[in-house]
C-alpha cells in the first residue's frame, strides 16, 4: 500500500531526519514522504529535505492578515500533493479548527510531554517544576483540543538528578526519533485509524496513553 505523506515543520526537522530515514530504509510501511512545508523559511529541517530529495515549500505565516487566511494557503499547498496523511514534526503554529477538520483522521502530531499532562509550550520545564519522576513524547492524531488528541504512542526517560530542561528535551529527542516512524509507519500499513474519535490499532482501541513504547 502507498501512502503520501506530507510533513509540516518550524525548526531542525530532526524527526522529519527520523521520517526520512526511516523511508530510506523501507522502515515507512510504503509510505513515501512527497513534500516537506515549513512556517520558516530559515527552518534547517527544508535542507534536510532538500538533501533526501523532497519538495519543499515555505508558507510564512506573517505574510497573512489573519490565522483562517494562512491555514487556507497552508491547507492549498498540502493538497496539491494530494496526501494520505500529513505529520506535524515541530509545527509551532496552532491550527484553525477548518484546517484540523479537513485533516481530521489523517493528522498526526508529536509532543514532548507524556500528554494528557502539559500540553502547550515548556513541557520539560513544567515536569521539573512539579518534581515529577518522569518526561516523555507522545504520538497523537490532531482533533480540536490543543495538544488534546487520542494517544497512539508514548515513550517515557526517567528524570535524573541533574537534568534540565536542555537535557531533558535531548534525551526525548532522542525517543521522539524512534516513535514517530513507528507510527507513521502503523497509519502507512492501514492499521492505525482514528474512529469514532478513538485511536485504533488492528482494530483495538488504544489505552489513554497510546501504545508504551519499550524499546531503548
Ligand atoms: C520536538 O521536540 C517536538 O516534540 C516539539 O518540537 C520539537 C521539534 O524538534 N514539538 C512541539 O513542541 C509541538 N507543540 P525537531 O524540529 O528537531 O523535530
Amino acid at each position: 500500500m502507498s501512502c503520501r505523506i506530507v510533513v509540516l515543520i518550524s525548526g531542525s526537522g530532526s524527526n522529519l531526519q527520523s521520517l526520512i530515514d526511516a523511508s530510506q530504509q523501507q522502515q515507512l510501511g510504503g509510505g513515501s514522504i512527497v513534500a516537506v512545508i515549513s512556517n520558516k523559511a530559515e527552518a534547517g529541517g527544508l535542507q534536510r529535505a532538500q538533501r533526501a530529495g523532497i519538495a519543499t515549500a515555505c508558507i510564512k505565516h506573517q505574510d497573512f492578515d489573519d490565522r483562517d487566511s494562512f491555514d487556507a494557503a497552508l491547507r492549498e499547498e498540502i493538497d496539491r500533493h494530494q496526501p494520505d496523511l500529513v505529520i506535524l514534526a515541530g509545527f509551532m503554529r496552532i491550527l484553525t479548527s477548518g484546517f484540523v477538520r479537513h485533516y481530521l483522521g489523517r493528522l498526526l502530531n508529536i509532543h514532548p510531554s507524556l500528554l494528557p499532562k502539559y500540553p502547550g509550550l515548556h513541557t520539560h520545564q513544567r515536569a521539573l517544576d512539579a518534581g515529577d519522576s518522569e518526561a516523555g513524547a507522545t504520538v497523537h492524531f490532531v482533533t480540536e483540543e490543543l495538544d488534546g488528541g487520542p494517544a497512539i504512542i508514548q515513550a517515557k526517560i526517567p528524570i535524573i538528578a541533574g537534568d534540565d530542561a536542555a537535557t531533558l528535551a535531548t534525551k526525548v529527542l532522542s525517543k521522539e526519533h524512534q516513535i514517530y516512524p513507528l507510527a507513521a509507519r502503523w497509519f502507512a500499513e492501514g492499521r492505525l485509524s482514528l474512529t469514532a474519535s478513538k485511536a485504533t490499532l488492528d482494530g483495538q482501541v488504544l489505552p489513554q496513553h497510546g501504545v508504551p513504547f519499550d524499546g531503548n
